[in-house]
C-alpha cells in the first residue's frame, strides 16, 4: 500500500513540518529521509510548540512509528537532546527508530563546517554549521561512521582511529587547530551508542513491513528542491538530495510504493543563507513579510530573505519531483498586502526564460516577469473551507495552479493543525 512523499518545493522552510503533522493523523509511519540537524521543523500541537531537527514530525501521535532513514546524517548529541526534550514534555518516543545505516555527524564535521566557511571568506555559503556538508563528504569518500557501528566497540575504535588520523592532519596542518583526542571522541560516541541502542534498527525492513500491511507511510522531506545538491543553485545548496530520488534512496524504498508526491510551497518565497533568490522583494516589503511571517531560521535564528512566489522555480521543482499535488502554506501571511506579485517567467535582456537555468551567473542576471493580483486584505485564519476564502485569495491559489500545472490539495492559513483547508480530497 501507499507511500506519500512530502517534499519542499523551494529553498526549505516551506512548512513541511505542519503538513506532515497534519497528514500523520492518517498515517502509521512517518519516515525522514535526508538532511540532518540543519533542518528545523516547527510543530505546534497539544503538547506545545516544538522545533524539531531530527525526530520526524509524526512523533506526537501515539499510533505513528517514526523512522530516521539511512539518508539522514545524524548528530547523536542533537538527537538525544531532542528525545530528552520530547520525553520531558510527555511525548512517547518508544516508536522512534534510527537506521543502522545512517551516517553520523562527528565532532570534526562540525569543526570543519565552520572552518571551511571561514576559509571561503566573502564566498561563504551561509551553511548552518551543523557539520552536514562534511558528513556527506565523508559518506561519499567512504570515511563515514554509521549509527550501527557504535554498537560494536572494537571495530568502531579501529575505524575511528583511522579516520581521526586523517581529520587531525587536516585540522592541524591545514587549519592550524588542535587535534581531537581519539579516546575523547571514542568514549563520547560509545556513550551515545549505548543510549541509542534501543532505537537503532534496519529501518528499511520496518518500512517495508508497514507497506506490506497496507498502512500509509509518509516520507518526510527536509530542505527543498532549490537546495538540492544536483538541482539547486549550486554551490549555494545543501549536500543532500531533498528531491524525490533522495526520498527513495534515503529510506531504501521502491518508487513502485509511491502513490502521491506532495510539493510544499509557501505562498511566497524565502531563503536563508547565501545564493540567488530571483524574486527577492525590495527591502521594505521584504521586512514587512518577514515580520508578519516571523521569517527567522528555526535552526540558526537568521533572518530569512523574502521574495514573491517564483513560478519558474516552482515549475522546475514540480517537474523534478513529479508532484501530484501542492500544499500552499502561510497564505495568511499575505492577508494585509494590497497587491501580490507572482513570477511566471524570467527575462534576460530581450530573451524570455521559462526554465530554471543551471548557470548561476545567468540566474543572477534573470529579471522576474511578474503578474500582479489584487490582495484580499481580509483575515484568513478562521476559514476552513476553500469556498469560504475571499475570491481574491482563491484567484491567487488558482494562479499558482495555472503557473505550475499542478492542483493545490492543501492550503494552510495558520500554524495550528486545524488551520488547514483541503480544496479537494487528499486521501
Ligand atoms: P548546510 O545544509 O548547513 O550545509 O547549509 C547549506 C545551505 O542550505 C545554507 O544556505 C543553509 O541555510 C541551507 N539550509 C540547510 N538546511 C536548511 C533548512 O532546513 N531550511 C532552510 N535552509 C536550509
Amino acid at each position: 500500500m501507499p507511500a506519500i512523499a512530502i517534499l519542499g518545493g523551494q529553498w526549505g522552510d516551506e512548512g513541511k513540518g505542519k503538513v506532515v503533522d497534519y497528514l500523520a493523523q492518517r498515517a502509521h509511519t512517518v519516515a525522514r529521509f535526508g538532511g540532518g540537524s540543519n533542518a528545523g521543523h516547527t510543530v505546534i500541537n497539544q503538547y506545545g510548540e516544538f522545533r524539531m531537527h531530527l525526530v520526524p514530525s509524526g512523533v506526537f501521535y501515539p499510533h505513528v512509528t517514526c523512522l530516521i532513514g539511512n539518508g539522514v546524517v545524524v548528530d547523536p548529541k542533537v538527537l538525544l537532546e531532542e528525545i530528552d526534550l520530547l520525553r520531558g514534555r510527555g511525548v512517547d518516543t518508544s516508536r522512534l527508530f534510527l537506521s543502522d545505516r545512517a551516517h553520523l555527524v562527528m565532532p570534526y564535521h562540525v569543526l570543519l563546517d565552520g572552518l571551511e566557511e571561514e576559509a571561503r571568506g566573502a564566498g561563504a555559503l551561509g551553511t548552518t554549521r551543523r557539520g552536514i556538508g562534511p558528513s556527506y563528504v565523508d559518506k561519499a569518500a567512504r570515511l563515514g561512521i554509521r549509527a550501527g557501528e557504535l554498537l560494536d566497540r572494537e571495530p568502531f575504535r579501529k575505524r575511528l582511529a583511522f579516520v581521526l588520523e586523517q581529520k587531525n592532519a587536516l585540522l592541524t596542518r591545514v587549519y592550524g587547530r588542535e587535534p581531537l583526542s581519539l579516546e575523547g571522541v571514542f568514549n563520547e560516541y560509545c556513550a551515545y551508542g549505548e543510549r541509542l541502542r534501543p532505537f537503532i534498527r534496519d529501518t528499511g525492513l520496518l518500512l517495508e513491513a508497514a507497506l506490506e500491511r497496507g498502512e500509509w507511510v509518509v516520507l518526510e522531506g527536509a530542505q527543498g528542491a532549490l537546495l538540492d545538491l544536483d538541482f539547486g543553485t549550486y554551490p549555494y545548496v545543501t549536500s543532500s538530495s531533498p528531491t524525490i530520488g533522495g526520498a527513495l534512496t534515503g529510506l531504501g524504498v521502491s518508487s513502485r510504493r509511491l502513490e502521491q508526491v506532495l510539493g510544499v510551497f509557501k505562498a511566497y518565497s524565502t531563503r536563508v543563507g547565501e545564493g540567488p533568490l530571483p524574486t527577492e522583494m525590495e527591502k521594505e516589503m521584504g521586512q514587512r513579510v518577514r515580520e508578519r511571517g516571523h521569517e527567522y531560521g528555526a535552526t540558526t535564528g537568521r533572518p530569512r530573505r523574502c521574495g514573491w512566489f517564483d513560478g519558474v522555480a516552482a515549475r522546475y521543482a514540480s517537474r523534478l519531483n513529479g508532484f501530484t499535488g501542492l500544499a500552499i502554506t502561510r497564505l495568511d501571511v499575505l492577508d494585509e498586502l494590497p497587491a501580490l506579485k507572482l513570477c511566471g517567467a524570467y527575462k534576460v535582456g530581450h530573451e524570455t526564460l521559462e526554465h530554471f537555468p543551471a548557470s548561476l551567473p545567468l540566474l543572477e542576471r534573470c529579471q522576474p516577469v511578474y503578474e500582479e493580483l489584487p490582495g484580499w486584505q481580509a483575515p484568513l485564519r478562521n476559514i476552513r473551507r476553500f469556498e469560504d476564502l475571499p475570491p481574491r485569495a482563491r484567484a491567487y491559489i488558482k494562479k499558482i495552479e495555472e503557473i505550475t500545472s499542478c492542483p493545490v490539495v492543501l492550503v494552510s492559513v495558520g500554524p495550528q493543525r486545524e488551520e488547514t483547508i483541503l480544496p479537494r480530497p487528499l486521501f
